[in-house]
């Protein structure tokens, strides 16, 4: 293993110069038009395998292909590790604000700035290194060794969900790591022991037939973006609280001991979340903590808002239509189809006889929680003390990672969620960053795993 480690030290500016490569794929999941670029970024991720002596195989699906391979040498009497990632990004544009462009790396301060930096190119890419190193210094692996890096989670794809329900075998191991999310201070690794599920959707208005001069028709017609914002103003209650009738039916209450859990392991500080969100004030159901609201309880977002002309100077229209994103996160045992349906039902409600409103389905998947006592969660506990140099902490997790439930579901194997990154990372947000130290101590830390497992 020391050769391994030091081999990976030696290796450092080789291994971020094939990581950026990786970033200057634009492989954009949710939009067909970048369908290109995930296929060739499946292909990058592949011929990075066969590199480094594991097998590469471009599995095909409906919409974009998941990359397997595995290196099975340790034989069938050694643990077997499946080591989960996801090579497709969020959409990133200059204009969204990014100092630079988001696929064209630039490393600043020993920090790279690209989209997909550390969600989650940056991060699986730390498992293929730590393969690498052990496999070029010692010739074998402590362990089997299987990778799934798959190209739809950004846009909650089907693709794997129904591959795992059909041939999720293959994916059989004794232990899954995930290195896709982040910590608050890199003092502060952090094991995360639950994620929300989701569903997404889309609300249109359709007002007029077409666009209209304002000012010889306002005040007859209802104005298609006013009308979107009544009714999202409608789908909260003045308490924070989501305003859908049945929308808090299948919540599990919570305890007190996983309260308690919640306020002692990691998770914000109030200035924490202070500093890293900005806003200059929370909001939300008040009754729970900070932590509670993100991990622990259901919520309903905004994600997009759109309509009419929002460019320079004035353009006086009434827009034809207007429409909204937006997605609920669930807890157990919400379910992401019953959910969708209560919201479809609640804004058909709210919506006036003035306008006509389409709600439309986008992407789901379930919740998931990982048994924190389990043995195997020893050895992420371990690599982190070894890697990282502090004991981790546990939190539950706000966003959403669909393969856990599906892993959970149709395979069935411990499922560790070990961090790379940093909370404020800036993840589907402009100027998304990682920092290049923490690519290495992820190395670090992946290289431990591996012998940590296999003394399990
Ligand atoms: N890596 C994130 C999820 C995450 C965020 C885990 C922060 C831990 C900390 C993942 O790539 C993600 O963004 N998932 C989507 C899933 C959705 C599109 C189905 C999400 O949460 O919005
Ligand atoms: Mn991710
Ligand atoms: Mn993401």
């Amino acid at each position: 293993m020391q050769q391994a480690l030091k081999y990976a030290a030696e290796q450092a500016t080789r291994f971020e110069q094939e990581l950026f490569d990786l970033l200057k794929i634009p492989s954009v999941s949710t939009d067909p038009a970048y369908a290109p670029h995930v296929q060739q970024a499946a292909e990058w991720v592949a011929g990075q395998l066969k590199v480094i002596g594991v097998t590469a195989e471009i599995i095909p699906t409906g919409r974009h292909p998941i990359v397997y391979g595995e290196w099975m040498g340790a034989g069938p009497n050694a643990k077997t590790v499946l080591i989960y990632g996801h090579y497709d990004v969020q959409p990133a544009d200059k204009a969204d604000g990014w100092s630079t462009d988001p696929f064209e790396p630039v490393v600043k301060d020993g920090v790279v700035y690209a989209r997909g930096a550390t969600d989650d190119k940056g991060q699986f890419f730390t498992h293929l290194k730590a393969v690498e190193a052990i496999l070029k210094t010692e010739g074998t692996l402590p362990v089997n060794v299987k990778f799934l890096i798959e190209g739809e989670e950004e846009s909650g794809g089907e693709s794997l969900a129904q591959y795992v329900r059909e041939h999720g075998q293959r994916f059989a191991a004794d232990v899954c790591i995930i290195s896709d999310g982040s910590m608050p201070s890199v003092d502060t690794p952090t094991i995360v022991y639950s994620v929300r599920g989701i569903v997404g959707f889309e609300i249109i208005v359709h007002g007029p037939a077409t666009d209209l001069h304002s000012g010889m028709f306002g005040g007859t017609v209802h104005n298609p973006i006013q009308a979107l914002a009544e009714i999202i103003a409608q789908l909260h209650h003045p308490d924070g609280s989501v305003n859908v009738p049945g929308f808090y039916d299948d919540v599990v209450p919570l305890s007190e001991a996983e309260r308690q859990m919640i306020a002692s392991g990691g998770g914000y500080t109030f200035e924490q979340w202070q500093q890293t969100t900005g806003a200059p004030a929370d909001w939300g159901e008040k009754q729970y903590t900070i932590n509670e609201r993100i991990g622990a309880r259901p919520t309903l977002e905004f994600t997009g808002f759109a309509g009419g002309y929002a460019g320079q100077g004035l353009k006086n229209v009434i827009p034809a239509r207007a429409i909204a994103k937006g997605s609920a996160r669930l807890v157990a045992n919400q379910d992401p189809q019953k959910t969708f349906d209560q919201i479809k039902a609640q804004v058909e409600r709210l919506a006036p006889p003035t306008v006509r409103v389409e709600v439309n389905y986008l992407a789901s998947g379930l919740p998931a929680a990982v048994d924190v006592n389990h043995p195997a969660m020893q050895a992420a506990v371990n690599a982190y003390q070894h890697g990282w140099g502090y004991a981790p902490v546990f939190k539950r997790e706000g966003g959403s990672l669909p393969i856990v439930a599906d892993l959970n579901n149709h395979v069935g194997m411990p499922v560790l969620l070990v961090g790379y990154g940093l909370d404020t990372d800036g993840i589907h947000g402009p100027n998304e960053h990682y920092a290049l130290s923490m690519f290495h101590k992820g190395i670090e830390t992946s290289i431990h795993f591996l012998y940590e497992v296999s003394k399990l």
